[in-house]
């Protein structure tokens, strides 16, 4: 069993505030499609893109599943809503919520490129370097954390604590 951390690992205020300086970075970049991956990045996406809001920005999502009710990769990644995705000549911003291994970006990001896009740039709240297994480096990370499990702010273990405003650790429960 897994329970929460007893206090919050990023407050709701340090992310916001984070959320204002990686704003500043990426709108002078004038992306033209917003990419997010769901569901993980689904309340990061929501914040950035309203501090990046443009006339012409355009948001595509796009679902990529991989870890089914466990803290370990199954290694599977499947990539579902690509026949909706407009992307072919636009430059693209694809967010997500978490690099760990980097499988999931680095398959995501191949599978985009075949779709044409001119430029495709990588954005994560969190970096876990720590369990890189391909390598891959986005190119705005929000925060880089230790090599803990962590859950809140649209992340998710087992679909459940993703609605917390803060990122909490969750630790094994013994009790
Ligand atoms: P990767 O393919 O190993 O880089 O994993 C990326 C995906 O795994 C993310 O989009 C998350 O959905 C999930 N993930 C990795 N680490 C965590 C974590 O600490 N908490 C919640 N989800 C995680
Ligand atoms: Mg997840």
């Amino acid at each position: 069993m897994y329970k929460m951390s007893s206090k919050p690992l990023i407050s709701a205020k340090e992310i916001e505030e984070r959320l204002d300086s990686l704003a500043a970075e990426i709108k002078p970049c004038g992306f033209d499609v917003v990419v997010p991956l769901l569901s993980g990045s689904f309340i990061f996406a929501a914040d950035l893109c309203r501090r990046i809001a443009s006339p012409e920005l355009q948001v595509s999502f796009i679902r990529a599943s991989s870890y089914g009710n466990s803290t370990q990769s199954s290694g599977q990644l499947q990539i579902s809503g690509l026949e909706k995705l407009d992307i072919k000549g636009k430059k693209i911003l694809l967010v997500d919520d978490i690099l760990d291994t980097g499988i999931t970006l680095s398959k995501v990001r191949e599978t985009l490129k075949a779709c044409g896009p001119s430029e495709i740039r990588t954005c994560v709240l969190l970096d876990k370097s720590a369990r890189r297994t391909v390598e891959f480096n986005a190119d705005f990370v929000g925060f880089s954390i230790e090599n803990k499990f962590v859950v809140g702010y649209g992340l998710d273990y087992a679909e459940n604590y993703r609605t917390y405003p803060e990122i909490w650790t969750l630790e094994e429960d013994y009790g």
